[in-house]
């Protein structure tokens, strides 16, 4: 199974980043991920939609050629970050790459409510047309306080959130099966 992460984080040291990084770490037996960069897409713009430019063609074909996607990201004044608009506004014109795709939300922050309203936000967004995303139900993944929850290495050391995870990564697999 070929899973892409996009998260809604550019910074290096992004709590996102580093919980895609988790991820990708500790179910590498499970599945191939491959966190993808949203810094080098640029603004979307209607007027080139039909001629794209390159780095946008790459990261369409990386969502495309993936079974499924894991959206990791903060919360930006109670909504999703300006750069993950961005790349979804691409993803939902011409090629539509996450049509019927199916999709898990996660998202870390450093508030206690730990991106909520961004992953409420982000899945009517995923049921909008032009993006018709399946979405992983009943497994909520809200990692808030992140900066209590990582070392200064990156790595995730919270025991309560890494057996969560352990749990939601097993229920989604469950699930995948049948779109795989
Ligand atoms: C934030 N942050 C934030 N946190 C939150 O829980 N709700 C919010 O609405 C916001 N709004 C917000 C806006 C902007 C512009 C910034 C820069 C930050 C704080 C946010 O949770 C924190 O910066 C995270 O560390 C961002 O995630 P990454 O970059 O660590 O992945």
């Amino acid at each position: 199974m070929k899973v892409v992460a996009i998260v809604g984080s550019i910074r290096k040291e992004s709590y996102n980043l580093k919980l895609a990084q988790h991820i990708q770490q500790r179910y590498a037996d499970k599945f191939e991920l491959e966190i993808l960069n949203l810094r080098d897409l640029p603004m979307y713009d209607q007027d080139i939609e039909l001629d794209a430019p390159q780095a946008v063609l790459d990261f369409k074909a990386k969502v495309k050629e993936a079974h499924v996607v894991l959206w990791v990201t903060p919360e930006y004044n109670s909504t999703i970050p300006g750069v993950l608009g961005n790349a979804i506004d691409w993803m939902s014109r011409v090629d539509k790459v996450m049509n019927g795709k199916p999709s898990m939300i996660m998202g870390a922050s450093m508030g206690v409510l730990g991106t909520v309203k961004a992953q409420m936000h982000l899945r009517d967004i995923l049921f909008a047309s032009g993006l018709n995303s399946p979405l992983l139900p009943m497994n909520e993944v809200y990692v808030g306080a992140a900066q209590n929850k990582f070392d200064a290495e990156g790595n995730l050391t919270d025991q309560a959130t890494i057996e969560f995870l352990d749990k939601v990564i097993e229920n989604f697999q469950n699930w995948m099966r049948q779109y795989v």
